[in-house]
Protein backbone atom coordinates (compact mmCIF):
# COMPACT_ATOMS: atom_id res chain seq x y z
CA UNK A 1 0.00 0.00 0.00
CA UNK A 2 1.18 3.47 -0.84
CA UNK A 3 0.19 6.67 1.49
CA UNK A 4 0.92 10.03 -0.50
CA UNK A 5 0.03 13.27 0.17
CA UNK A 6 -1.16 15.70 -3.17
CA UNK A 7 -2.27 18.96 -3.17
CA UNK A 8 -5.88 18.27 -4.23
CA UNK A 9 -6.93 15.04 -2.31
CA UNK A 10 -10.90 15.69 -2.16
CA UNK A 11 -10.41 15.94 -6.02
CA UNK A 12 -9.17 11.96 -6.20
CA UNK A 13 -11.63 10.80 -3.54
CA UNK A 14 -14.51 12.36 -6.08
CA UNK A 15 -13.57 11.25 -8.85
CA UNK A 16 -13.25 7.69 -7.08
CA UNK A 17 -16.11 7.68 -5.66
CA UNK A 18 -18.31 8.97 -8.60
CA UNK A 19 -16.65 6.73 -11.25
CA UNK A 20 -15.37 3.40 -9.14
CA UNK A 21 -17.90 3.45 -6.15
CA UNK A 22 -20.95 4.79 -7.31
CA UNK A 23 -19.89 3.82 -11.17
CA UNK A 24 -21.96 6.95 -12.95
CA UNK A 25 -21.59 8.28 -16.32
CA UNK A 26 -20.85 5.73 -19.19
CA UNK A 27 -22.00 8.45 -22.21
CA UNK A 28 -18.92 8.71 -24.27
CA UNK A 29 -17.27 5.81 -23.51
CA UNK A 30 -17.22 3.41 -26.65
CA UNK A 31 -17.38 -0.57 -26.40
CA UNK A 32 -13.42 -0.23 -26.65
CA UNK A 33 -13.03 1.81 -23.44
CA UNK A 34 -16.08 -0.43 -21.75
CA UNK A 35 -14.08 -3.42 -21.94
CA UNK A 36 -10.96 -1.96 -20.76
CA UNK A 37 -12.06 0.03 -17.79
CA UNK A 38 -13.93 -3.15 -16.43
CA UNK A 39 -10.22 -4.84 -16.03
CA UNK A 40 -9.25 -1.58 -13.94
CA UNK A 41 -7.88 -2.78 -10.62
CA UNK A 42 -8.57 0.51 -8.35
CA UNK A 43 -8.68 0.62 -4.62
CA UNK A 44 -8.08 3.51 -2.93
CA UNK A 45 -9.15 5.57 0.23
CA UNK A 46 -9.21 9.15 1.54
CA UNK A 47 -8.08 10.33 5.41
CA UNK A 48 -7.30 13.27 6.93
CA UNK A 49 -5.35 14.56 3.26
CA UNK A 50 -3.61 11.53 2.94
CA UNK A 51 -4.45 9.27 0.01
CA UNK A 52 -3.84 5.13 0.63
CA UNK A 53 -3.19 3.44 -2.22
CA UNK A 54 -4.29 -0.12 -2.17
CA UNK A 55 -4.29 -1.04 -6.01
CA UNK A 56 -4.10 1.76 -9.02
CA UNK A 57 -3.79 -1.10 -12.29
CA UNK A 58 -5.84 0.59 -15.62
CA UNK A 59 -5.10 -1.11 -18.92
CA UNK A 60 -4.98 0.37 -22.61
CA UNK A 61 -3.72 3.65 -21.69
CA UNK A 62 0.26 3.16 -22.03
CA UNK A 63 2.88 1.22 -21.02
CA UNK A 64 4.61 3.52 -18.07
CA UNK A 65 4.57 1.78 -14.72
CA UNK A 66 6.19 -1.32 -14.88
CA UNK A 67 9.21 -3.29 -12.65
CA UNK A 68 10.01 -5.74 -15.57
CA UNK A 69 13.90 -5.27 -16.71
CA UNK A 70 13.83 -6.95 -19.53
CA UNK A 71 10.32 -5.26 -20.70
CA UNK A 72 12.38 -1.50 -20.17
CA UNK A 73 15.21 -2.31 -21.94
CA UNK A 74 13.25 -3.28 -25.18
CA UNK A 75 11.78 -0.19 -24.69
CA UNK A 76 14.55 1.74 -24.19
CA UNK A 77 16.05 -0.15 -27.40
CA UNK A 78 13.03 1.09 -29.29
CA UNK A 79 13.85 4.71 -27.90
CA UNK A 80 17.29 4.63 -29.41
CA UNK A 81 16.35 3.61 -32.87
CA UNK A 82 13.89 6.02 -33.56
CA UNK A 83 16.08 8.87 -31.97
CA UNK A 84 18.82 7.47 -34.45
CA UNK A 85 17.34 7.70 -37.63
CA UNK A 86 14.72 10.87 -36.46
CA UNK A 87 15.63 14.37 -37.36
CA UNK A 88 15.03 17.09 -34.15
CA UNK A 89 17.53 15.40 -32.09
CA UNK A 90 18.66 18.97 -30.31
CA UNK A 91 15.17 19.85 -29.72
CA UNK A 92 14.17 16.32 -28.30
CA UNK A 93 17.32 15.75 -26.67
CA UNK A 94 16.15 19.36 -24.25
CA UNK A 95 12.65 17.79 -23.43
CA UNK A 96 14.03 14.71 -22.36
CA UNK A 97 15.70 15.91 -18.92
CA UNK A 98 11.90 16.82 -18.23
CA UNK A 99 10.86 14.24 -19.33
CA UNK A 100 13.08 12.12 -17.29
CA UNK A 101 12.27 13.80 -14.06
CA UNK A 102 8.28 13.36 -15.09
CA UNK A 103 8.67 9.41 -15.24
CA UNK A 104 10.91 9.87 -11.65
CA UNK A 105 8.14 11.77 -10.09
CA UNK A 106 5.16 9.59 -11.13
CA UNK A 107 7.51 6.53 -10.60
CA UNK A 108 7.36 5.37 -14.09
CA UNK A 109 10.15 4.98 -16.49
CA UNK A 110 10.79 6.08 -19.95
CA UNK A 111 8.70 4.32 -22.28
CA UNK A 112 8.29 4.37 -25.70
CA UNK A 113 4.93 5.79 -25.11
CA UNK A 114 6.59 8.54 -23.43
CA UNK A 115 8.88 9.09 -26.76
CA UNK A 116 6.11 9.56 -28.58
CA UNK A 117 4.63 11.97 -26.82
CA UNK A 118 8.04 14.22 -26.70
CA UNK A 119 8.32 14.15 -30.37
CA UNK A 120 4.81 15.13 -30.83
CA UNK A 121 5.13 18.03 -28.36
CA UNK A 122 8.56 18.97 -30.19
CA UNK A 123 6.78 19.45 -33.32
CA UNK A 124 3.70 21.68 -31.92
CA UNK A 125 6.22 23.76 -30.26
CA UNK A 126 8.28 24.35 -33.32
CA UNK A 127 5.04 25.51 -34.92
CA UNK A 128 4.39 27.71 -32.16
CA UNK A 129 4.45 31.45 -33.16
CA UNK A 130 6.74 33.39 -31.00
CA UNK A 131 3.29 35.57 -30.47
CA UNK A 132 1.74 33.11 -28.99
CA UNK A 133 4.20 31.12 -26.98
CA UNK A 134 4.72 35.16 -25.22
CA UNK A 135 1.27 34.73 -23.40
CA UNK A 136 -0.04 31.72 -21.87
CA UNK A 137 -0.99 29.23 -23.44
CA UNK A 138 -4.55 27.10 -22.85
CA UNK A 139 -3.75 23.23 -23.92
CA UNK A 140 -6.55 21.02 -23.72
CA UNK A 141 -5.45 17.93 -24.35
CA UNK A 142 -7.88 14.89 -25.16
CA UNK A 143 -7.16 11.60 -23.18
CA UNK A 144 -4.21 11.79 -21.85
CA UNK A 145 -3.54 8.40 -20.20
CA UNK A 146 -1.39 8.58 -16.98
CA UNK A 147 -0.92 12.13 -17.67
CA UNK A 148 2.72 12.63 -19.33
CA UNK A 149 2.37 15.04 -21.65
CA UNK A 150 -0.06 16.89 -19.33
CA UNK A 151 3.06 16.97 -16.99
CA UNK A 152 5.60 17.80 -19.37
CA UNK A 153 4.20 20.64 -21.01
CA UNK A 154 3.55 22.43 -17.47
CA UNK A 155 7.57 21.60 -17.17
CA UNK A 156 8.61 23.09 -20.11
CA UNK A 157 6.25 25.87 -20.88
CA UNK A 158 5.30 26.61 -16.70
CA UNK A 159 3.26 29.78 -18.24
CA UNK A 160 0.46 27.49 -18.88
CA UNK A 161 -2.92 26.32 -18.11
CA UNK A 162 -3.12 22.45 -18.74
CA UNK A 163 -7.45 21.32 -19.81
CA UNK A 164 -7.22 17.41 -19.73
CA UNK A 165 -10.63 15.71 -20.43
CA UNK A 166 -11.24 11.60 -20.38
CA UNK A 167 -13.98 9.13 -19.15
CA UNK A 168 -14.11 9.46 -15.35
CA UNK A 169 -11.95 6.25 -14.47
CA UNK A 170 -8.97 7.01 -16.75
CA UNK A 171 -9.02 11.24 -15.61
CA UNK A 172 -8.69 9.67 -11.62
CA UNK A 173 -5.07 8.06 -13.25
CA UNK A 174 -4.19 11.57 -14.48
CA UNK A 175 -5.60 13.57 -11.45
CA UNK A 176 -3.04 11.28 -9.08
CA UNK A 177 0.45 11.14 -11.09
CA UNK A 178 -0.51 14.78 -12.56
CA UNK A 179 -0.22 15.81 -9.02
CA UNK A 180 2.58 13.75 -8.15
CA UNK A 181 4.87 15.38 -11.37
CA UNK A 182 3.67 18.84 -9.99
CA UNK A 183 2.99 18.88 -6.59
CA UNK A 184 3.13 22.49 -6.20
CA UNK A 185 1.23 23.57 -8.83
CA UNK A 186 -2.55 24.18 -8.36
CA UNK A 187 -5.14 21.79 -9.27
CA UNK A 188 -8.83 21.58 -9.51
CA UNK A 189 -11.53 19.42 -10.73
CA UNK A 190 -14.23 21.01 -12.74
CA UNK A 191 -16.85 21.59 -10.25
CA UNK A 192 -14.57 23.13 -7.56
CA UNK A 193 -14.40 27.02 -7.61
CA UNK A 194 -11.59 28.36 -9.77
CA UNK A 195 -9.84 31.63 -10.60
CA UNK A 196 -9.20 30.62 -14.93
CA UNK A 197 -5.95 32.59 -14.78
CA UNK A 198 -5.15 30.95 -11.47
CA UNK A 199 -5.36 27.12 -12.31
CA UNK A 200 -2.47 25.16 -14.06
CA UNK A 201 -4.20 21.55 -14.20
CA UNK A 202 -7.73 21.06 -14.81
CA UNK A 203 -9.57 18.14 -14.93
CA UNK A 204 -12.80 17.41 -16.79
CA UNK A 205 -14.65 14.35 -17.03
CA UNK A 206 -15.60 14.29 -20.82
CA UNK A 207 -19.72 14.52 -20.32
CA UNK A 208 -18.94 17.76 -18.46
CA UNK A 209 -16.88 19.44 -21.60
CA UNK A 210 -19.52 21.63 -22.78
CA UNK A 211 -19.24 23.33 -18.80
CA UNK A 212 -15.38 24.46 -19.59
CA UNK A 213 -15.38 28.15 -20.59
CA UNK A 214 -11.55 28.67 -21.19
CA UNK A 215 -10.86 29.81 -24.98
CA UNK A 216 -7.58 27.27 -26.08
CA UNK A 217 -4.75 27.88 -28.02
CA UNK A 218 -3.49 24.08 -28.37
CA UNK A 219 -5.57 21.07 -28.59
CA UNK A 220 -4.10 17.63 -28.55
CA UNK A 221 -5.29 14.30 -29.47
CA UNK A 222 -2.83 11.05 -29.75
CA UNK A 223 -4.16 7.85 -29.52
CA UNK A 224 -7.61 8.92 -28.25
CA UNK A 225 -10.35 9.35 -31.44
CA UNK A 226 -9.39 5.99 -32.85
CA UNK A 227 -11.23 4.39 -29.88
CA UNK A 228 -14.19 6.83 -29.72
CA UNK A 229 -17.30 6.77 -31.13
CA UNK A 230 -17.96 9.18 -34.58
CA UNK A 231 -20.33 10.73 -32.43
CA UNK A 232 -18.11 11.72 -29.82
CA UNK A 233 -14.96 12.64 -32.18
CA UNK A 234 -17.77 15.06 -33.85
CA UNK A 235 -18.68 16.44 -30.42
CA UNK A 236 -14.81 17.29 -30.08
CA UNK A 237 -14.15 18.82 -33.19
CA UNK A 238 -17.19 21.08 -32.94
CA UNK A 239 -16.65 21.79 -29.40
CA UNK A 240 -12.96 22.80 -31.01
CA UNK A 241 -14.26 24.94 -33.33
CA UNK A 242 -16.13 26.80 -31.05
CA UNK A 243 -13.88 27.29 -28.25
CA UNK A 244 -10.30 27.63 -29.73
CA UNK A 245 -8.86 30.64 -30.53
CA UNK A 246 -8.52 31.56 -34.52
CA UNK A 247 -4.46 31.09 -34.42
CA UNK A 248 -5.11 27.26 -32.69
CA UNK A 249 -3.12 24.20 -33.24
CA UNK A 250 -4.53 20.88 -32.78
CA UNK A 251 -2.54 17.79 -32.96
CA UNK A 252 -4.32 14.84 -34.29
CA UNK A 253 -1.88 11.42 -34.01
CA UNK A 254 -4.46 8.30 -34.43
CA UNK A 255 -5.05 5.03 -36.31
CA UNK A 256 -5.76 5.66 -39.95
CA UNK A 257 -8.66 2.81 -39.39
CA UNK A 258 -9.58 1.22 -36.28
CA UNK A 259 -12.40 -1.26 -35.62
CA UNK A 260 -13.81 -1.48 -32.15
CA UNK A 261 -14.78 -4.67 -30.21
CA UNK A 262 -19.12 -3.62 -30.91
CA UNK A 263 -17.98 -3.45 -34.43
CA UNK A 264 -17.72 0.40 -34.61
CA UNK A 265 -15.18 1.80 -37.17
CA UNK A 266 -13.07 4.72 -36.49
CA UNK A 267 -11.56 6.77 -39.35
CA UNK A 268 -8.80 9.31 -39.54
CA UNK A 269 -9.69 10.74 -42.79
CA UNK A 270 -13.64 10.89 -42.37
CA UNK A 271 -13.27 13.10 -38.89
CA UNK A 272 -15.13 16.16 -39.23
CA UNK A 273 -12.13 17.63 -41.31
CA UNK A 274 -13.49 20.92 -42.90
CA UNK A 275 -12.12 22.47 -46.06
CA UNK A 276 -10.92 25.20 -44.54
CA UNK A 277 -8.98 23.49 -42.26
CA UNK A 278 -5.39 24.11 -42.91
CA UNK A 279 -3.21 21.16 -42.00
CA UNK A 280 0.61 22.34 -41.51
CA UNK A 281 1.50 18.59 -41.22
CA UNK A 282 -0.42 15.60 -42.94
CA UNK A 283 1.16 12.60 -43.03
CA UNK A 284 1.76 8.94 -41.70
CA UNK A 285 3.56 9.29 -38.31
CA UNK A 286 7.39 9.15 -38.14
CA UNK A 287 7.44 8.59 -34.96
CA UNK A 288 4.77 5.60 -34.46
CA UNK A 289 5.58 2.86 -36.93
CA UNK A 290 6.78 -0.33 -34.26
CA UNK A 291 7.62 -1.01 -31.01
CA UNK A 292 9.40 -3.73 -29.43
CA UNK A 293 7.87 -6.12 -27.10
CA UNK A 294 8.36 -9.64 -26.03
CA UNK A 295 4.75 -10.45 -27.00
CA UNK A 296 4.56 -11.12 -30.62
CA UNK A 297 1.53 -9.98 -32.33
CA UNK A 298 0.24 -10.74 -36.02
CA UNK A 299 1.91 -8.00 -37.22
CA UNK A 300 5.55 -8.27 -37.82
CA UNK A 301 8.76 -7.70 -40.01
CA UNK A 302 9.90 -11.24 -41.77
CA UNK A 303 13.24 -12.47 -42.61
CA UNK A 304 12.40 -15.47 -45.06
CA UNK A 305 8.97 -15.60 -44.05
CA UNK A 306 9.89 -16.11 -40.40
CA UNK A 307 8.80 -13.80 -37.88
CA UNK A 308 11.38 -11.50 -36.38
CA UNK A 309 10.87 -11.33 -32.64
CA UNK A 310 10.56 -8.69 -30.22
CA UNK A 311 9.59 -6.17 -33.22
CA UNK A 312 5.83 -5.34 -33.59
CA UNK A 313 3.85 -2.97 -36.22
CA UNK A 314 0.62 -1.35 -35.22
CA UNK A 315 -2.09 -2.87 -36.44
CA UNK A 316 -2.67 -0.50 -38.99
CA UNK A 317 -0.94 2.53 -39.72
CA UNK A 318 -1.15 5.70 -37.68
CA UNK A 319 -1.58 9.14 -39.15
CA UNK A 320 -0.91 12.60 -37.73
CA UNK A 321 -2.01 16.32 -38.59
CA UNK A 322 -1.04 19.45 -37.20
CA UNK A 323 -3.68 22.02 -38.03
CA UNK A 324 -5.34 25.05 -37.58
CA UNK A 325 -8.75 24.31 -37.32
CA UNK A 326 -11.40 26.47 -38.89
CA UNK A 327 -13.38 28.05 -35.91
CA UNK A 328 -16.66 30.00 -35.48
CA UNK A 329 -14.46 32.62 -33.38
CA UNK A 330 -13.66 35.64 -34.42
CA UNK A 331 -10.11 36.20 -33.20
C1 LIG B 1 -4.68 4.51 -25.91
S1 LIG B 1 -4.92 5.71 -24.69
C2 LIG B 1 -3.77 6.94 -25.20
C3 LIG B 1 -3.16 7.66 -24.04
C4 LIG B 1 -2.10 8.68 -24.42
N1 LIG B 1 -2.67 9.76 -25.20
C5 LIG B 1 -0.98 8.01 -25.18
O1 LIG B 1 -0.86 8.26 -26.38
O2 LIG B 1 -0.21 7.25 -24.58
C6 LIG B 1 -6.48 6.45 -25.12
C7 LIG B 1 -6.95 7.54 -24.18
O3 LIG B 1 -8.20 8.06 -24.65
C8 LIG B 1 -9.07 8.16 -23.55
N2 LIG B 1 -10.50 8.21 -23.96
C9 LIG B 1 -11.35 7.23 -24.26
N3 LIG B 1 -12.58 7.70 -24.50
C10 LIG B 1 -12.52 9.04 -24.34
C11 LIG B 1 -13.46 10.12 -24.44
N4 LIG B 1 -14.73 9.91 -24.76
N5 LIG B 1 -13.01 11.38 -24.21
C12 LIG B 1 -11.72 11.61 -23.88
N6 LIG B 1 -10.79 10.64 -23.76
C13 LIG B 1 -11.17 9.37 -23.99
C14 LIG B 1 -8.70 6.94 -22.73
O4 LIG B 1 -9.26 6.94 -21.45
C15 LIG B 1 -7.19 7.07 -22.75
O5 LIG B 1 -6.73 8.04 -21.85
Amino acid sequence: MEKIKLPNSSLIKSLYDKYYIKEQHKEFVSSHWKLHSEQFNVKLEEKEGYIYIHSLQGLGFGDLITRDPFKKLLNYICNFSYFAKLPQRTNVVKLLIPSLKICKSMGAYFSFDCLKQVYALELIMRHTSMKRKNKRLVFLIIGDGYGFLSSLIKAVIPNSTVVLVDIGKVLLFQSIYCQKAHPKALHFGIEEGYKKELVDFLYCPTEDLEKLTFTFDIAVNIASMQEMNASTVERYFQFMRKNCNKDNLFYCCNRESKTMPGGEVSEFRKYPWDTRDKHLVDEYCPWYKYSLAYRQTKYGPKLLGIRIPFINYFAGPIMHRLTILHTERET
